[in-house]
C-alpha cells in the first residue's frame, strides 16, 4: 500500500503541483541565501571596533526603497503566474457528466458511478491512465477530499458541488483522507483509491452492481431477517433486500471491502464482530449506536455479511 505523501506524485496534476513546489523551494532558497549572506557580510565588514567613529547616518534612500519594494513584488508576481499556470494544468474544466460523484458524510465517503449506477463506500476504484471527472458533494458539513499522490485537495460543500479530475498513472492502492476538520472522527474519514486496469475496473463495477444473493444457510438467513427487522434499514442499503436508506454506507458488497469504519480497522470477521457489538468502542462518536446485539445475533449478522461479496 502506498503512503500518504504529496512528494511522490503519480498523475499529471500531482506532478504539476510537485514541480511548482520545487520551483518555490528554489526561490525560497535563493531568498534565504541572499538575506543570510547579506547579514553575515554586514556583520563582518561593518562590525563596530574599539576606537571607531559613529558611522554616517542616512534616512530615506530612494534607490534602496524602490529596490526592496520592486524585488519582493516581482517574486510574488512570478509565484502568482506559476501558480495560475499550474492550476490550469491541474484543473481543466469539468466534464458535463461526471464519471464519479463523491459525497462527504460525517465520517465516511460515499462514491456513486452515475454512468452505471454503482454505489460504494470508502473504497473507490478507477481505471488507470485516464482522467476521471469527479463531482464532490457533502451532506452535512465541510469536508475535504484529498488523494495526495494524485490530485489537489478539494473541499466538499453542502449544496454547492465542486469538481476535480482524478487520474492515476500506475495501478495500485492510494490513500485518501478528509483534510478539513469536520468533527470528532475527522481523523478517521479515510478512503482507499484503487487504480486498476480498465478490464479489472469494469469487472469490479459489474460486481458492485449485482444485488445481494439470498442467503442459503440458516445462520445467514437469520442474520438477514434480523437486519431487516432492526433499525439498521433506517440508515443502510443492501441492494436486493428491504434496506434502501442512504444515510450510512451501502452494505451490498461490504465483504469485498478491505477496511471498516472509513479506514479505522481492517475488514476481518473479528473486527466486524467488534464493530457490530459496539461501534462506539471501535470508533468513538460514530453515528451508529450500540444495538446491544446478543452473541447469537452477532453470529447471525456476521454470517450474513460474509455472503455480501
Ligand atoms: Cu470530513 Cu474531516
Amino acid at each position: 500500500m502506498s503512503s500518504l505523501t504529496s512528494l511522490d506524485p503519480q498523475s499529471p496534476q500531482a506532478r504539476a503541483i510537485y514541480d511548482l513546489n520545487n520551483v518555490a523551494w528554489v526561490i525560497f532558497g535563493l531568498i534565504f541565501a541572499a538575506v543570510t549572506g547579506a547579514i553575515i557580510y554586514s556583520l563582518r565588514k561593518y562590525r563596530w571596533r574599539e576606537g571607531d567613529a559613529e558611522p554616517r547616518q542616512l534616512a530615506g534612500n530612494k534607490k534602496v526603497e524602490i529596490i526592496w519594494t520592486a524585488v519582493p513584488f516581482l517574486i510574488v508576481l512570478v509565484l502568482f503566474i506559476l501558480t495560475a499556470r499550474t492550476m490550469s494544468i491541474a484543473d481543466p474544466p469539468a466534464a458535463p457528466e461526471p464519471d464519479l460523484i463523491v459525497v462527504g458524510h460525517q465520517w465516511w465517503w460515499e462514491a456513486r458511478y452515475p454512468k452505471t449506477g454503482a454505489i460504494v463506500a470508502n473504497e473507490i476504484h478507477l481505471p488507470v491512465g485516464r482522467p476521471f471527472s469527479v463531482r464532490l458533494e457533502a451532506t452535512d458539513v465541510l469536508h475535504e477530499f484529498w488523494v495526495a499522490e494524485l490530485a489537489r485537495k478539494m473541499t466538499t460543500v453542502p449544496g454547492h458541488p465542486n469538481h476535480i479530475w482524478l487520474q492515476a498513472d500506475k495501478t495500485g492502492t492510494y490513500n485518501g483522507i478528509c483534510s478539513e476538520f469536520c468533527g470528532t472522527q475527522h481523523a478517521w474519514m479515510r478512503f482507499l483509491l484503487v487504480a486498476e486496469a480498465p478490464e479489472q475496473f469494469e469487472a469490479w463495477q459489474q460486481t458492485q452492481l449485482r444485488p445481494a444473493p439470498a442467503p442459503t444457510d440458516d445462520l445467514a438467513a437469520h442474520g438477514l431477517a434480523l437486519f431487516q427487522a432492526s433499525s439498521c434499514i433506517n440508515c443502510h442499503a443492501i441492494n436486493g433486500t428491504a434496506a434502501t436508506a442512504r444515510v450510512a454506507p451501502d452494505l451490498t458488497h461490504i465483504a469485498s471491502r478491505r477496511q471498516l469504519g472509513a479506514g479505522i480497522v481492517e475488514n476481518t470477521p473479528e473486527n466486524l464482530r467488534r464493530w457490530l457489538k459496539d461501534p462506539q468502542v471501535v470508533k468513538p462518536g460514530v453515528k451508529m449506536p450500540n444495538y446491544n446485539f446478543t452473541d447469537e445475533q452477532l453470529a447471525q449478522l456476521g454470517a450474513y455479511f460474509k455472503t455480501l461479496q
